[in-house]
């Protein structure tokens, strides 16, 4: 059996098969830059995107269960929704994919609309399923490296609700135990959530900890953080997802979940260690 990784030069792609390949399972993964893979060991890598229908194809041949993940775009729905087509067409039986806590159709946002899109296309196929849906990434906060470094804030517009942020490393290693044994997933979803939910005064504060140096936090409205990022070259459509992405999640979006646990057998990443391990972005 050949487990196929889609977003395997990313964040939770990669740490999957990375997992799955230390554990000696056979993995293959399509990346659009075959030089970038060089932390991609025992991993059989193959060129090719989700635009380029013929590389599909090929980096399908002999696989039964994929993995779904890629970059957020405009053009999310139209090249995933490939995927799953030429997936339909080839030896897969099983996606796995990533989705996002707060996927649905009327989200303020187009990400989570289009998360929701693209999970009932692959729902309404006849391929096997499991959705793995991750609360806001830990990995989100590196983004404020350089105004924590030069101005010891962070500045988000996040009011002062509290998330459940989830490590990448986590969704990574929770995807690896799902794709191993894909079978006892079907039709399952799985919310990832850090082990609490957080404010970002406790973001600052934890960081504040880490880095023997005080770190506030300083609440901004979506408006203004749309416009920074808008005038520091983000598109449009991003620079909204971005600063209206907290409108995205209900209360009960922001609920710790034991999904993780029972996948993987441990607690999930508190922030105190996420920020001590990634010290070093922070301090630079
Ligand atoms: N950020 C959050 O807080 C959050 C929370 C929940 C869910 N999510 C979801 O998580 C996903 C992102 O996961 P991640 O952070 O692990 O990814 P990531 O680090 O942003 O990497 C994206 C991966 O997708 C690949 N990719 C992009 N476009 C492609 C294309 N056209 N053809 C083939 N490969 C393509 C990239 O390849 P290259 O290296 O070639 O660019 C890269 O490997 C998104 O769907 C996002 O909505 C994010």
């Amino acid at each position: 059996m050949t487990i196929l990784i889609t977003g395997a030069t990313g964040q939770v792609g990669g740490t999957a098969a990375r997992l799955l390949a230390a554990s000696g399972e056979s993995v293959r993964a399509l990346v659009r830059d075959t030089s970038a893979t060089h932390d991609l060991n025992g991993v059989q890598i193959v060129g090719g995107s989700f635009e380029d229908s013929a590389s599909l194809k090929l980096a399908m041949e002999g696989v039964d269960t994929l993995f779904l993940a890629g970059r957020d775009s405009p053009d999310t729905v139209a090249l995933l929704g490939n995927v799953l087509q030429q997936a339909q067409k080839s030896s897969v039986r099983h996606v796995v994919k990533l989705s996002a806590i707060g996927a649905r159709p009327d989200s303020s946002v187009e990400l989570m609309r289009d998360h929701y899109a693209v999970d009932q296309m692959l729902k309404a196929s006849p391929l096997c399923w499991t959705l793995l849906q991750p609360h806001l990434y830990m990995q989100n906060l590196l983004r404020f490296a350089d105004s924590v470094q030069h101005e010891g804030k962070i500045s988000a517009p996040m009011a002062d609700r509290r998330f459940p942020l989830v490590d990448t490393r986590d969704v990574g290693a929770a995807a690896a135990a799902v794709l191993r044994n894909p079978t006892a997933h079907a039709s399952r979803t799985y919310q990832l959530t850090g082990p609490e939910a957080y404010s970002y005064d406790d973001v600052a504060n934890a960081l504040s900890a880490v880095m023997q140096r005080h770190i506030i936090y300083e609440a901004v409205s979506p408006e203004s953080f749309e416009k920074s990022l808008v005038e520091s070259g983000v598109p449009g459509w991003r620079a909204f997802d971005l600063a209206h992405i907290a409108s995205a999640y209900g209360a009960p979006d922001c609920r710790v979940s034991p999904d993780f646990k029972e996948l993987v057998g441990y607690t999930p990443t508190p922030i105190e260690t996420f920020f001590k391990d990634y010290i070093g972005a922070f301090s630079k």
